[in-house]
This record gives C-alpha cells, structure tokens and sequence, in this order.
C-alpha cells in the first residue's frame, strides 16, 4: 500500500508540486485578491531569513505589514532584514531570536511577547528541518518533533489569546504535501522505535500540523487557521536536506517567491479569511488532506486522543520544565 500511495504521490508531485504547476493552476488566480494594504497589521512569520519565509516576509513587509521575524541565528536574520527593509522601503521589521526546537525558550519568547505588544494579526508557522539521524534537543526531544511539532504547537498555543484579542486573526502554518504518505502516528512521538527515516518522520510531522491546524480551529472559532503545501521549491533546505532530489528535479523546482504565494495569499487576502477555518490548501485551493483510498484516514477517537495525547504531553512537558503551575 505504501509504494502505492507513495507511486501516486509522486506523479500527483509531477504535476502538479512543480514551477509548470503553479504556472497551470495561477492561471485560476484572482489578482486583485492581493491588491490589498496592510499597514497597521502585524505578521510574525517563523524562519523569515530564509527561502518561503523570507518571500514570504518580503510581500507583507511590501504591503505595509510590520513583520516580525522569528530566526535562530542572528546574522542571517539582520542580513535578510536589511534586504527587506531596502527593497521594500518598509521599517516595520523587527528580529527575535528564537531556536524553535528550544521549547522552553520559544514558550518564554511567546509569553514575553503576549505582554509586550498589543496584537498580533497573523502566525504564519513557516520554520521547520528534516533531520536525517536522530538527534535530541537539549531537552530530550527528537530534533524534528521538537521543530516541527512541538514547537509550532508551544508558540501557537500561548499566541491565542493575543491573536484572539486582534482583528481578522490569522493561522498559517507551512505543511508539505509530503504528509499525504503518512497516516496519522501518536504511539512513537520521539521515533525510538525501528528504523529512523528522516524523510518520513518530516512526512509525520507535517501531517500532526495539519489535524492540529484542524483542532485548533475547532477549539478556536474565532481565528482563521489555515495550513498549506508550498509545492516543491529551490530552497536551502531542499538543497541540503534532498541533495539527490534537488539534483533530480533542477529547474522544475519552483521559485521562492511562488512557494510563498499561497502563503501570502492565505494571509493577506480577504477572500482567504471567509473560507472554512482548518482547511489544506494548495496554490490558493482548499485541497483534500488524503490521497485516493491511501488508507491515511484516522478514526475520530484516533484524533481525539491524539489530541489529548499532544496537549497532555506539552502540559506534562512544562510541567517539568516548572513553566505552570499545577
Ligand atoms: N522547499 C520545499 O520544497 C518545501 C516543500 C514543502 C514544505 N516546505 C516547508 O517550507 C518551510 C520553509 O522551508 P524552506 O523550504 O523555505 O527552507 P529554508 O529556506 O531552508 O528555510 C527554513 C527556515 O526555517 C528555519 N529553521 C529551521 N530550523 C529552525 C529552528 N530550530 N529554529 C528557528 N528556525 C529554524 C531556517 O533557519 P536557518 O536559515 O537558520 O537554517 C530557515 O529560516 C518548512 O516548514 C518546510 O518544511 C518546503
């Protein structure tokens, strides 16, 4: 079943994840959606020096938005922002330094920034690694859970009640098609059993953004989550982590700029903000969450559980960590 779903899923790529797919399907778009200004809004996009983040932060930044960008290493942030605020003649652009898989740290950056600005508009959860060997964080957990899973889940968690308070919130969190070959898995959270596959795990973990993008906007009515595939783009992160793809795939690779175009359009647009919270979209379409008879659905006691199962680990995490009180 596996080759199967991954044989389709391949050729569903070749189609359609590819520059000659965003080109077929932009020929849909609307473009006035973003004929749009958003001064006085403000976006904090993680993993903004890089690849779709920073496209993605380039377009707000020249709609007038104030981005805040939320980058582990601090050169490559103040280079990326120098580049922004010169080319977008936008001084609304503000560094935080944050390792997203530093879990306690990301829940302090999150909670000191609740305090100190009055609102934020748009999350867009955009940071993320594959890890090819298994690592653990400083605090016990596997590298791209802790990234791509635990800490979206830290940051967006203590955001709510800030975003809950702002106009027209917004969540987008940056998933990968890639998570349509895996059904959802929460018995083996910190990969310690069998064979360590970095590609799948990130396939894992991009499908735990998506059911809890879609918890999230059950629980939270009042925000327009979102989460969405950039198709396949020429990034650093391809580049290192999928040399042997990159190769493979060389200019059908698509742009920065067009791996972010849904993004920005999901956080821009006022069309995007009436569609149905929780949903997965691709190239400015809500698209399915599965592949024909893929057997990746899950059961909603599965999902349930997962839920309570992520929320309890996350409290019994800080929990150790002393960060609530009991
Ligand atoms: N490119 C694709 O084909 C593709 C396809 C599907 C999904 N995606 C998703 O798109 C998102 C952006 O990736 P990209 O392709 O644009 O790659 P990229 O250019 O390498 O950007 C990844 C960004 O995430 C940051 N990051 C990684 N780990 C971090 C951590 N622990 N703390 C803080 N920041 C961290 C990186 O920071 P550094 O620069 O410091 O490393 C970088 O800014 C990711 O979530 C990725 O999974 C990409």
């Amino acid at each position: 079943m596996s080759m199967y779903r991954n044989a389709i899923w391949f050729l569903n790529g070749i189609h359609q994840y590819t520059r000659k797919g965003y080109e077929a399907a932009s020929k849909d778009f609307e473009h006035q959606d973003l004929n749009v200004s958003v001064v006085g809004r403000s976006f904090m996009v993680t993993g903004a020096n890089s690849g779709i983040g920073r496209a993605t932060a380039m377009a707000i930044a020249k709609k007038g938005g104030t981005v805040h960008m939320v980058c582990r290493n601090r050169d490559k942030a103040e280079e990326a922002r120098t580049d922004i605020v010169n080319e977008s003649g936008n001084t609304e652009i503000y560094i935080h330094i944050v390792d997203m898989s530093q879990i306690r740290k990301v829940w302090e950056f999150a909670e000191s920034f609740r305090k100190q600005y009055p609102s934020l508009n748009v999350l867009i959860n955009n940071a993320g690694c594959m890890v090819h060997k298994r690592e653990l964080t400083a605090e016990g957990l596997e590298k791209n859970f802790a990234t791509n899973t635990m800490g979206v889940y830290v940051l967006t968690q203590t955001l709510i009640p800030l975003l809950q308070k702002s106009r027209d919130p917004r969540v987008i969190t940056v998933s990968s098609g890639g998570m349509l070959v895996q059904k959802l898995q929460v018995n083996d959270l910190q990969s310690e059993k069998g064979h360590f596959d970095g590609v799948m795990i990130y396939a894992q973990n991009k499908r735990q953004q998506v059911v809890l993008t879609q918890q999230w906007a059950k629980a939270n009515p009042v925000i327009h989550f979102s989460v969405m595939h950039p198709g396949w783009v020429d990034t650093p992160a391809v580049r290192s982590s999928m040399p042997q793809f990159h190769h493979m795939m060389g200019d059908r690779l698509r742009s920065v700029d067009q791996g972010a175009d849904t993004v920005v359009w999901l956080a821009l647009s006022r069309v995007a903000s009436r569609t149905c919270s929780g949903q997965f979209f691709q190239d400015r379409k809500r698209v399915p969450v599965h592949l024909p008879l893929a057997w990746t659905h899950s059961s909603a006691e599965e999902i349930q559980i997962s839920g309570v199962l992520s929320s309890q680990m996350c409290r019994r995490y800080f929990a150790r960590l002393r960060l609530l009180k009991r």
